[in-house]
């Protein structure tokens, strides 16, 4: 007979990821659609603007997605047909396919089993000399390493281009995440901690790589609409590269813009229910993350745990299965790239090459996150993890 508080929690199921909006970022929508200018325009500006000062970049580039955002750096870091590019295989796929669009290889390397994050050891074995980038992901919201793999980046005459689409408020060796790599990415999709519904940004101190990327991203015309058409500018441009349509709309930046603006409270939302796991959590027969590396600060992304099946007599996918059937929704970051058909068959790839992120891959599972959730549906979170495993 289920209890009570699994009938209530079936009631009012808990999402994963709900985003978390206020009456500011409706307003400006609002605004952004009776200003009658919908696509790139001003408050693209200004959000790009905005973006780079908090992570003290000098320059934001504005895209669709991060997927977008890794790509242009990919082809402005000049990867193409030939090259290789070294990631972790405990990442989403818009990582690796990237490295695809570019016509090079991607080349797994694998993860620290404490974090998830590319193991830069593992990453300098896998360098030979085709190698032309390397991407880190920030898994979950911590930091990489990226001294060590700035260090490597160096040594081999690599670009660094961080994924940093689950990182947006993270800090590493004293640094926003954002200038801690040649070219730092984005995400906003509906699930980050920032989000835009879709969007995405790049940040970098490379001049020239910006106005690239910029032109890049809108079909490599010279000047976007909102330059052409205001005042004292002509409405022509020049086609200077056969560019792709990667720009992000002013609607998007309408949202975006008061995303930013309450990001830290948002951030500290997300910490206090993280704390809040850790209490409940405890003594469970899960392993629950680590505290923040010292000297970091960790984004809060994927509250993620690892279910072994020896120590909590089920398995993962169970505990999905038992934890859907009581309302609360979760989800698996990541099964493995190397484990998915495309990159096992077309790059030879099988399991057994990169243990630690398959024993990751098999045993993970992300709890709802978000700082739209109540205290009430964080507590019915915990109460569903302790039923679920008795
Ligand atoms: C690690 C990682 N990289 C890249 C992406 C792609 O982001 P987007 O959906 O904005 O293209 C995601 C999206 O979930 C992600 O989790």
């Amino acid at each position: 007979m289920p209890s009570l508080a699994t009938l209530t929690a079936v009631a009012q199921p808990v999402p994963f990821a709900p985003p978390a909006l206020g009456p500011e970022e409706i307003a400006e929508v609002v605004a952004t659609l009776e200003s009658g200018w919908l696509s790139t325009g001003p408050r693209v500006r200004r959000f790009e603007q905005a973006f780079a000062r908090y992570v003290g970049a000098p320059y934001a580039i504005a895209v669709n997605s991060c997927t977008a955002a890794l790509h242009l750096s990919l082809l402005a870091s000049g990867v193409g047909a030939g090259d290789e590019v070294v990631t972790s295989p405990l990442t989403f796929c818009a990582t690796a396919n990237v490295v695809v669009h570019c016509g090079a290889t991607p080349v797994f390397a694998d993860v620290v089993p404490e974090t998830g994050n590319l193991d830069p050891a593992a990453a300098e074995a896998a360098v030979t000399p085709r190698t032309r980038a390397v991407i880190p992901v920030h898994y979950a919201g911590r930091p990489a390493d990226v001294r060590r793999l700035n260090t490597l980046a160096d040594t081999h005459g690599l670009t660094l281009v961080e994924d940093a689409a689950h990182c947006v408020e993270g800090v590493a060796d004293g640094r926003r995440i954002g200038t801690t790599a040649r070219f730092s990415c984005f995400s906003f999709y509906a699930t980050k901690n920032l989000t835009t519904g879709e969007g995405g940004m790049i940040t970098t101190s490379d001049d020239k790589a910006a106005d690239y990327m910029r032109i890049a991203s809108l079909h490599g015309m010279d000047r976007d609409a909102w330059a052409r058409y205001t005042p004292g500018h002509s409405g022509q441009y020049d086609v200077v590269m056969p560019g792709f349509k990667y720009n992000m709309t002013d609607i998007q930046a309408a949202i975006g813009l008061h995303q930013l603006a309450h990001l830290d409270a948002r951030h500290a939302r997300r910490s206090a229910i993280w704390d809040a796991y850790d209490r409940g959590l405890a003594g469970l027969p899960l392993t629950r993350p680590l505290p923040a590396d010292p000297g970091t600060v960790h984004a809060r992304h994927l509250y993620t745990v690892l279910v072994d099946e020896a120590a909590a007599g089920i398995t993962r996918d169970e505990l999905q299965v038992r934890l859907r059937d009581r309302g609360i929704a979760t989800s698996v970051h990541f099964r493995a790239l190397h484990l998915h058909p495309y990159y096992r068959d077309r790059f030879g790839l099988r399991r057994g090459m990169f243990p630690v992120a398959e024993s990751i891959s098999d045993r993970t599972l992300s709890l709802p996150l978000s700082a739209a959730m109540t205290s009430v549906s964080v507590e019915r979170v915990i109460e569903a993890v302790h039923e679920a495993l008795c």
